[in-house]
């Protein structure tokens, strides 16, 4: 077995001066690469990529750029400094110091949340595996490769504290980690959303833009966490997380401008008469992804989120922002369905058991920044079409919502109207035949670009859009 000196995983945790977590983090790197090999991006594993590596916490020198081949990514342990003297910042304990170690009554609470946080990075890895044998370009290959290495940084991150904090049920939940697979009936993700499939580039953006921005959301709130180890982990993640949202929000952004351009090459504005994406098929895998987004923050009305808020595990993003900490004499008012389920009623929620809402809220409107830009640019070039987020309601599979049908402007509908209807809303079979087959041959050679996207605005740290961000061993 390989043994891990401090050089070989990168961190800032003093994994030298700690014996028994080294072993522990010992045992588990085969198995993390094993699971690499075999369920991380298919095709690429002797290539050199051009990625970057986290070496430190700087904010101005965190990042090393370099060529490397996915199985030898230094995947690292990294902490946000501590904060002197902090203390927990909300609920029930708020103003008392935080935690270096894991109190005992809210070990269960924590374990599950870190384990539900850690699950998702393979998670998305594994949705993504078989992306890169249709990719766009070799700039896009790159990013996806990104994505995926830091994915497997947060999963580490994760195992971590796992390891570092939960002794033998830790070391258990970092097996399990790795023996979870997306979309596997017998054995899946925990969270709907990771078990979706994701068989193309448009679903890939749309995934990096709505569903890496959950993950954004959770990290900002359990940034805040009264456990401090957890604060300052999630706090360095989000660092890696914007350029994720990035390649999410850039994509569909180069996919609206070269439908446009194809639009207008056509006499009837028929992008896809053109070998491009139309708008109104991208808005239904806006309305897709959105809304199995909206899934992951949990119920409306959530007894759970209230205790992880009382016991000071989870805040709200940016707990700083709110002038009321405790939380305890406020109200929310969510429109609820009513008993006979014909519609929706407002009713007023104790604000910690809305907590889930309270995030999602301000999810919903960081997603629509990104829709404002891509809007922008249908503006200024004279096309009448707009994108919209659907209702929150709209096809949701968790929450107050779940199991009743309402069309993209939050109106309830019957079963059979849903059935007519849906396929005008979200993707069918035949929206994922038609972009699967606009993708079906990569582009791999540098500075080309496939026919349905434009290029991007500028290259990686500086480098050409022409520079060879993958160098495949076979090309
Ligand atoms: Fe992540
Ligand atoms: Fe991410």
């Amino acid at each position: 077995m390989s043994h891990i000196s401090s050089e070989r995983i990168p961190n800032n945790v003093d994994l030298g001066g700690d014996r028994k977590l080294q072993r522990a983090l010992e045992e588990w790197q085969p198995r993390f690469i094993d699971w690499w090999k075999e369920m991380g991006p298919e095709g690429f594993q002797e290539d050199q990529i051009y990625l970057r590596t986290a070496i430190s916490v700087e904010a101005d020198g965190w990042a090393h750029f370099d060529y490397v081949k996915m199985p030898d990514y230094r995947w690292g342990i990294f902490l946000a400094e501590p904060t002197k003297d902090r203390t927990i910042g909300f609920g029930d304990n708020y103003g008392k110091p935080v935690w270096d170690s894991v109190p005992g009554e809210h070990r269960n609470a924590l374990r599950r949340l870190i384990v539900t946080q850690g699950d998702t990075e393979p998670a998305s890895v594994e949705q993504q595996r078989l992306l890169g044998l249709t990719c766009p370009s070799l700039y896009d290959l790159r990013n996806l490769f990104q994505v995926n290495v830091e994915e497997g940084r947060h999963l580490w991150a994760m195992v971590y504290l796992l390891q570092s904090y939960f002794g033998r049920d830790g070391r258990e939940e970092a097996e399990a980690l790795l023996e979870r697979r997306s979309g596997n009936e017998d054995k899946p993700r925990i969270l709907g959303a990771f078990n979706e499939p994701c068989r193309h580039w448009l679903s890939f953006f749309m995934f990096t833009y709505f569903t890496d921005r959950d993950g954004k959301y959770q990290l900002l709130a359990l940034a805040e966490s009264g456990f401090d180890a957890l604060a300052r982990t999630t706090r360095f993640m989000l660092t890696e997380e914007a350029h994720h949202m990035f390649v999410g929000e850039t994509g569909i952004g180069r996919i609206v401008e070269r439908t446009i351009e194809l639009m207008k090459q056509n006499a009837n504005g028929d992008a896809r008469a053109e070998g491009g994406i139309d708008l109104g098929t991208m808005q239904k895998y806006v309305n897709l992804w959105y809304s199995v987004s909206l899934d992951l923050f949990g119920s409306e009305i959530s007894s759970n989120a209230a205790s992880y808020f009382a016991s000071g595990l989870k805040a709200r993003a940016k707990e700083d922002r709110y002038a009321d900490h405790l939380a305890l004499e406020s109200t929310m008012l969510l429109d609820v369905p009513n008993a006979d389920k014909t519609g929706c009623e407002p009713q007023e929620v104790a604000l910690r058991n809305a907590m889930n809402e309270v995030l999602r809220g301000e999810y919903v409107e960081d997603s629509q920044r990104g829709m404002d830009k891509w809007n922008r640019q249908l503006e200024g070039a004279g096309v009448p079409f707009r994108f919209t987020l659907p209702s929150k309601r709209f096809h949701r599979a968790s929450g107050i919502y779940a199991g009743l049908h309402f069309d993209p402007d939050g109106t309830i509908l019957s079963s059979a109207e849903w059935d007519a209807k849906k396929d005008g809303w979200l993707p069918t079979e035949g929206d994922e035949v038609f972009v699967s087959g606009l993708m079906q041959r990569p582009i791999y050679e540098p500075g080309q670009m496939a026919h349905w996207i434009a290029p991007p605005a500028r290259g990686i740290k500086g480098r050409p859009l022409d520079f060879e961000y993958v160098k495949r061993q076979d090309g």
